[in-house]
C-alpha cells in the first residue's frame, strides 16, 4: 500500500542542519533518551533498528550500550542522514539506510529491538509501521515508541483543542501530522499484534524565556498566539493542559508542561 506523501522539509539540507542543532539542545530529549535505553534493556549484543533515526540523536545514547551488536537506522530523508554522517562524534556500530518506514527493506525476525523516536506522529499510516516493526523482529523482541503526546481528552473543549493543535502542526508539517494520546498509541500498538510491556507517560514541566530546548517548542507558540484570537474557552484550556505565556518587550516567557510516551511493545512468542 503507497500513502499520498509530500516532501517533508526533513529533505532541506539546512532545514536538516537546523533541527539536529536544536535536537542537540535538548535537556527533555537528553533524558527521553536515558529512558529509552532502559526501556530496551540491552545485553550489549543487540541488533536494534532505529527508524526514521534522522540524524542519529537516538541512536547515539543506544549505541553505547552495545558491544558486539549494532544500531541500524533507517530514515527516508537523505538530508537528515547526511546530516547524521557529519556529527563530529561519529555513532558507534551504526548503519545508515535509505527507506519508507511503510515497508521496511529488512527480511522479517532479524531485530532484537526497534524504536521510533519523534517521528510517529509524522506517519501518515501508524499501524501500516507498526504492523512492519512487528514483521522484522524477533520473536519476544521489543519495540518502544518516544513520541510527544496530547493529554487524554476528557470533555469536548479538550477534544476541539486537541484538533486545533494538529491543525496548526499540519500547517507546517503537511497532511499526515497527528499527535496521538497515551491510549492512541498502546492501542495501535495492541491492533498492530504487539502485547503492551511499558506504559509511561513521563511530563516534563518548564518555566522558561522562548522555547529553546522543548520539542517542536516553536510550533506550540505558534498554536497559543493563534489561539488568542479563538473562542477563550479554548485558550484557557490550552493554558491549563499545556502552556502559559507572557510578552515581556522582545522575549516571551512560557511556562507549563508536555506529557510524552514511552511505550514497549513486545512480539509475541
Ligand atoms: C522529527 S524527526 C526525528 C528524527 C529522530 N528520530 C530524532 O528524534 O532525532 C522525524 C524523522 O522521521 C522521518 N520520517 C518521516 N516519515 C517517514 C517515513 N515514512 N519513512 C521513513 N522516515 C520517515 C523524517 O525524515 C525525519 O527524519
Amino acid at each position: 500500500m503507497k500513502h499520498d506523501h509530500h516532501k517533508s522539509r526533513f529533505h532541506d539540507h539546512q532545514h536538516a542542519v537546523e533541527f539536529d542543532q536544536r535536537a542537540a539542545k535538548s535537556e527533555i530529549r537528553v533524558q527521553l533518551g536515558e529512558k529509552l535505553v532502559e526501556a530496551l534493556n540491552l545485553s550489549g549484543a543487540e541488533c536494534v533498528l532505529d527508524l526514521a533515526t534522522g540524524t542519529g540523536r537516538f541512536a547515539h545514547p543506544v549505541s553505547r550500550h552495545l558491544e558486539s551488536g549494532r544500531i541500524v537506522g533507517l530514515d527516508e530523508a537523505l538530508a537528515m542522514l547526511r546530516v547524521g554522517q557529519e556529527q563530529t562524534e561519529p555513532i558507534r556500530s551504526y548503519f545508515q539506510a535509505a527507506g519508507n518506514a511503510e515497508q521496511i527493506p529488512f527480511k522479517s525476525d532479524v531485530f532484537d529491538r526497534a524504536f521510533v523516536c519523534f517521528s510517529l506522529h509524522h506517519f501518515g499510516a501508524p499501524l501500516l509501521v507498526a504492523k512492519e516493526i512487528l514483521r522484522v523482529l524477533k520473536l519476544g523482541g521489543i519495540f518502544a515508541v518516544v513520541d510527544p503526546i496530547l493529554k487524554e481528552a476528557r470533555d469536548t473543549v479538550d477534544e476541539a483543542l486537541n484538533e486545533r493543535v494538529n491543525q496548526v502542526f499540519r500547517r507546517t508539517h503537511g497532511e499526515n501530522f497527528r499527535f496521538q494520546t497515551g491510549t492512541s498509541i498502546r492501542d495501535l500498538l495492541s491492533e498492530a499484534g504487539f502485547r503492551i510491556a511499558r506504559f509511561d507517560l513521563p511530563t516534563f514541566a518548564f518555566d522558561q524565556e522562548g522555547m529553546e530546548g522543548i520539542p517542536t517548542g516553536r510550533h506550540w507558540l505558534e498554536a497559543a498566539e493563534g489561539l488568542a484570537d479563538g473562542p477563550p474557552e479554548l485558550a484557557e484550556r490550552f493554558g491549563q493542559n499545556y502552556l502559559r505565556w507572557e510578552k515581556k518587550g522582545q522575549t516571551v516567557r512560557v511556562f507549563g508542561s508536555f506529557p510524552y510516551a514511552l511505550i514497549c511493545g513486545e512480539k509475541p512468542g
